[in-house]
């Protein structure tokens, strides 16, 4: 017989249970910062793992974070994110408001584990964010635009460029972003590359050491870096869809070695995958590159993200340890999702992502509730980015003493001399408040300027810009350049007869989305070439000069003018002080000491990449219709290997216009006793030179010095830049001695066959100059027995042969 149990005995039970319930607390969630890291990863749901490895979506650049008006007349609300990308809340109060209007991308909000969303922003020369939210200019956003990369390379100083580190950083951190993204490390391969001046350099060296410089001074600010773009995306053309083809050797000793020079010496928090594929593979989906290389080899601590919808295959990228997927799209989620479940992304996997990204969230004023005030110093900032401006850029020509300037009456031609470019466009721009032109700058350093001259070009500009085409794509398409105004002859022997002398200003501006071109951006127009021989007849017939400035972030020939002129000053594109910084070197205030970071070829032609620039397209495969985010597959083959800039140039004696290291100063520089700490190498061995400033007025000179390595097993460049310095200030007559240590390391190259970095015994030559063939003094030492500096793994191999240039 069943017993029956009264109501109220079921009744005491069930309050029983409970009461020892709440006397006996669930375990409490872990909190991200309050429990181990472990513990929180092991309390995530798949879901919430997956939801952490794709970013939050995306909000085209430049539109508008304000809201729209309802046709009511009421104010809508803006939307978080756009719903196209949007994935919809595990939780709805993890759908979070965005933090930075204008920012790129922003990580999910897990709150119930007490992760923050993190936010990303471009970019590499200042935080780019809207300037006005919601409509209201009461309150502005303007960030500072720093010099671009090529100028900061130029400086050949990494303590300055620490220091715009240290202000770009402060900036970045009271705009309440979290990781910046740049800088960008991409070697300078071809003159065209539209997006060379958001990078340093041809030489590994030289850009390694600006990026870790920029890093450590951005992150001493307690934000992150996102070094980018990781690897081989040397051009814009069909950049989502390129396979570049590179050796092994080429890849480790020039374009992989910047980005390891940076990531050992200044430890980024992130690193940003690129778009194109490398030798088969997308460079995002690849783990010998993003795991057996960047985390194993060379010990990378901090998370890999993608580039915005760069690759295809969510799954792939994850299983190769890019560890975010950028801006994040559901479609990637739930591809995701699904091989977490069948078993083709394995747990272990996505926890590492996990735990990467974790680590990063971590560090992050947002995670550490930084209370960022929207007010950084922007007037302390602008004058860091005017004195860096100044020492980048690069004297080219200066006969008879041309500059610094004379006379005060200046007659001021070129359209850009009157709408200066402070920086290139793209995810590269940055949104500030103003750009200094050139008249401003001249007229603040008290030189005057003919109104009728500067009112002809401002009316000619202004009308030129109203009829440029309005195109709906313009973050990636430039407005076609205005050709210069043509000058009557009138003017010109009005200005000729009046002014001290004549500055011509030249421009280029290039950006992300397109490579630039031979006709009329590398060479220049016809009205260019015009305007200068026409003020150079009617000056140099009054016994009077010109100077030409250059305001361009790559490269541009100079051969076929340069003799019509007496002075040019590549001033790059300076950031927003620009007219200023470009008059303190015209006025002497400060005396150049730039030199160049990357070759000036006499002829496009005479590039080593030249013949494989921007490469060749491929037929659409069957079904798939051209997709202009996506580009025309193509292939790209870097047929000349290693020889890249300078490496080429000197090795094959083909003579540039100006050469790689080339740079002028208003005062000379003596070089002297260099000494060998010995003649036999033995783990290490030190140069000592000393430099004396032999001219009349204070300056600073760039040292460098490279070194020739014997010929054995391997092909060498005629010489590699092993290590650079920069004197302080010298006075005239003053001396610094200048000291480098060369190790094992400075001495290697890439041993394809052995996998392995090898110094080569036999003879070393020390070169020590002004320039990559300025050379003032060498020295040889022995390298008595062949040294393995370093095995690595046999991984990136071409998936095709390559008829790489030999010497
Ligand atoms: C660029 C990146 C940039 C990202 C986010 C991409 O198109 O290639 O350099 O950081 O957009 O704006």
């Amino acid at each position: 017989m069943k017993r029956k149990v009264p109501f109220l005995s079921i009744l005491a039970i069930v309050w029983c249970v409970g009461a020892s319930a709440q006397k006996k607390p669930a375990a409490a969630t872990p909190q991200l910062g309050k429990s181990p890291l472990k513990a929180v990863i092991k309390a995530m749901t798949v879901e919430e793992k997956v939801r952490l490895v794709v970013g939050m979506g995306f909000k085209m650049p430049g539109a508008s974070s304000a809201p729209k008006k309802k046709e009511t007349g009421t104010t809508a609300v803006p939307a978080a994110t756009p719903p196209a990308f949007t994935l919809p809340p595990i939780d709805p109060s993890d759908d979070i408001p965005e933090k930075v209007p204008g920012a790129a991308g922003r990580t999910h909000a897990i709150k119930r584990l007490g992760i923050p969303s993190i936010t990303v922003s471009d970019g590499p020369a200042g935080i780019r964010i809207d300037p006005i939210r919601n409509g209201d200019s009461s309150k502005t956003y303007y960030a500072t635009a720093f010099p671009v990369g090529t100028l900061l390379a130029s400086s050949w100083d990494v303590n300055l460029v620490h220091k715009v580190g240290v202000a770009f950083g402060n900036e970045i951190h009271e705009y309440g972003a979290d990781v910046i993204l740049g800088p960008g490390a991409n070697i300078h391969r071809n003159p065209l590359g539209g997006r060379n001046f958001e990078y340093y350099s041809e030489d590994p060296l030289v850009s390694g050491s600006m990026a870790a410089a920029i890093i450590n001074g951005i992150q001493s600010q307690g934000v992150g870096t996102s070094i980018k773009h990781f690897v081989a995306n040397n051009q814009e053309t069909n950049r989502n869809s390129v396979n570049t083809i590179v050796s092994q050797r080429a890849l480790r000793e020039i374009y992989l070695k910047d980005f390891e020079i940076a990531i050992k010496a200044s430890h980024p928090w992130t690193v940003m995958s690129s778009y194109n594929k490398l030798n088969g593979p997308y460079t995002s989906e690849n783990p010998d590159l993003l795991t057996t290389i960047l985390k194993k080899e060379w010990g990378f601590k901090g998370f890999v993200m993608t580039d915005w919808f760069g690759g295809r295959d969510a799954v792939a990228q994850v299983n190769a340890g890019n560890d975010l997927l950028m801006p994040g799209t559901t479609m990637q989620s739930k591809a995701i999702l699904e091989a977490v479940n069948s078993g083709k992304i394995k747990m272990s996997q996505l926890d590492a992502n996990v735990e990467r990204i974790l680590n990063i969230v971590l560090k992050s004023p947002e995670f550490k509730k930084y209370k960022y005030s929207s007010k950084p110093d922007l007037k302390k900032n602008a004058a860091v980015s005017r004195m860096a401006a100044a020492q980048g850029m690069v004297l080219l020509k200066n006969d008879d003493k041309a500059l610094p300037l004379k006379g005060k009456k200046v007659a001021l031609f070129g359209n850009t001399s009157y709408d200066l470019i402070a920086g290139g466009t793209g995810s590269g721009n940055v949104n500030k408040a103003y750009t200094i032109s050139l008249i401003q700058g001249l007229a603040n350093g008290g030189y005057s300027v003919d109104a009728n001259l500067k009112s002809a070009y401002e009316t000619y500009i202004n009308d030129a810009k109203a009829k440029q085409p309005k195109n709906r794509m313009s973050f990636f398409m430039l407005p076609p350049p205005i050709p210069q105004m043509a000058i009557t002859p009138d003017m010109l022997s009005q200005e000729a007869e009046s002014a001290d002398v004549a500055i011509l200003t030249l421009g280029r501006n290039a950006g992300e989305g397109a490579d630039r071109k031979v006709e009329n951006d590398f060479n220049l127009m016809d009205s260019e070439q015009a305007l200068i021989k026409n003020i150079s007849d009617a000056f140099h017939a009054k016994g009077k000069k010109l100077v030409v400035v250059l305001n361009i972030g790559g490269v541009i020939e100079t051969a076929s003018w340069r003799d019509q002129v007496d002075g040019i000053l590549l001033a790059w594109q300076p950031g927003l002080e620009a007219g200023n910084a470009i008059t303190d070197v015209l006025s002497g205030k400060v005396n150049p000491s730039g030199k160049l970071a990357t070759t000036f070829p006499v002829k496009y032609e005479d590039e080593p990449s030249a013949k494989n620039f921007p490469g060749k397209e491929l037929p659409m495969p069957e079904g798939e219709k051209p997709n202009p985010m996506r580009g025309h597959p193509a292939v790209v083959t870097y047929e000349e290997g290693i020889y890249v800039g300078y490496r080429y140039f000197t090795t094959f004696d083909v003579k540039p216009a100006y050469e790689f290291g080339y740079g002028l100063s208003y005062t000379k520089f003596k070089y002297s006793d260099l000494k060998l700490s010995s003649k036999t190498f033995n783990g290490s061995v030190t140069a000592t030179v000393t430099v004396t400033n032999t001219g009349e007025v204070a300056g600073r000179e760039v040292v460098e010095l490279y070194v020739s390595a014997p010929v054995a097993t391997l092909q060498k460049p005629e010489e590699e830049l092993r290590a650079f310095g920069k004197t302080k200030t010298l006075q005239p007559k003053e001396s610094q001695t200048m000291s480098f240590t060369l190790s094992a390391k400075d001495l290697e190259s890439f041993n394809t066959a052995q996998s392995a970095w090898v110094s080569e015994a036999g003879t070393y030559t020390v070169k020590v100059g002004a320039s990559s063939t300025d050379i003032k003094k060498s020295q040889k030492f022995d390298l008595p027995k062949t040294i393995i500096v370093e095995k690595v793994h046999n991984v990136l191999k071409p998936e095709m042969q390559i008829d790489e240039l030999k010497k």
